[in-house]
């Protein structure tokens, strides 16, 4: 534009010297209009351009800021969900100990109830044996039944080996029931049953009611032995059960709360896999915007 204006005058000298001068001016004043108006339109230009430009600008400026806070606000969740995983993962260790000392405490209960009742079993056995011995030893004594009278001599001999192991067995038991004159009609028996038992004439005599009595005393302190250890026994099938019962179901309940905290934890896992996704395409679509 400048330079058609700097031709003018060469080309008025040139060609158009002949011309008047008014047609010279009209011709330089259209020449000026249409510069103005082609000046104008480049400014409305650019500045249509400056402002797309600009508001462009801005628009990009947003995206880029909000695709930030979002990462920002990602990152920390994901942070928190790791947290929780964290000690999600750690409770669970806790609890899956818990199990571990409840399982091994019902293990040894387990064990020493077996024992207990192992020794139980032992104890009543061996009283039952005792009794019997007694109940035998009575029977013959009192001469109940008179086939006892013809007991073989080597039945009347066991049977007074039993009642002999029976009484040593439980010497202290006894030493409240027995006097130093019972024992010494214990020996005399343990020497010679038969003499006591053979002659229809003994059910009589004070020696043999003595016996029988005696008898009778021993029978009925094993028994309370008897009734003590098995109610003992039994006390002890109930603590022992109980004991099972509950431990089990502790065992359960921790179980079932290291369960949920399991799956608790694969939701978070799962999330912050979610959100590593969302990060990553975040950064991505940003990428191509600020190419
Ligand atoms: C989760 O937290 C633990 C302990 O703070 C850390 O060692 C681990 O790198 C974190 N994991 C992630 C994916 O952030």
């Amino acid at each position: 534009m400048l330079a058609a204006l700097a031709a003018v005058p060469l080309a008025l000298a040139r060609s158009q010297a002949a011309e008047p001068v008014s047609q010279v001016v009209d011709l330089l004043k259209e020449m000026q209009t249409t510069l103005e108006k082609e000046q104008k339109a480049d400014e409305d230009m650019y500045a249509e351009l400056r402002s797309w430009c600009k508001e462009n600008n801005d628009v990009k400026t947003v995206e880029v800021s909000d695709g930030q806070a979002r990462i920002q606000e990602l990152t920390s969740l994901a942070a928190e969900a790791n947290a929780s995983s964290e000690s999600l993962a750690a409770e669970m260790t806790v609890l899956g100990k818990e199990v571990q000392e409840a399982t091994a405490a019902l293990d040894s209960a387990r064990v020493l109830h077996g024992n207990k009742v192992e020794t139980f079993n032992d104890n009543e056995k061996s009283l039952y044996k005792d009794i019997e011995a007694v109940q035998a030893a009575s029977t013959a004594i009192s001469g109940g039944e008179p086939a006892l009278m013809q007991l073989p001599e080597g039945r009347l001999k066991e049977m007074s080996a039993r009642l002999q192991d029976a009484v040593s067995r439980r010497a202290e038991r006894l030493d409240n029931t027995l006097s130093v004159r019972d024992h010494e009609r214990l020996e005399a028996f343990f020497k010679d049953p038969s003499g006591f038992v053979k002659g229809l004439s003994l059910m009589q005599t004070p020696i043999g009611g003595e016996l029988a009595g005696m008898m009778e005393a021993m029978e009925d302190d094993f028994k309370v032995d008897l009734k003590a250890l098995q109610d003992e026994m039994a006390k002890e099938l109930k603590t022992y059960e109980e004991l099972m019962a509950s431990k089990k179901e502790e065992i359960k309940a921790s179980e079932a709360t290291k369960e949920s905290k399991r799956q608790q934890r694969v939701e978070k896992r799962q999330s912050m896999m979610e959100m590593g996704f969302e990060i990553k395409s975040i950064e991505k679509a940003e990428g191509q915007v600020s190419r």
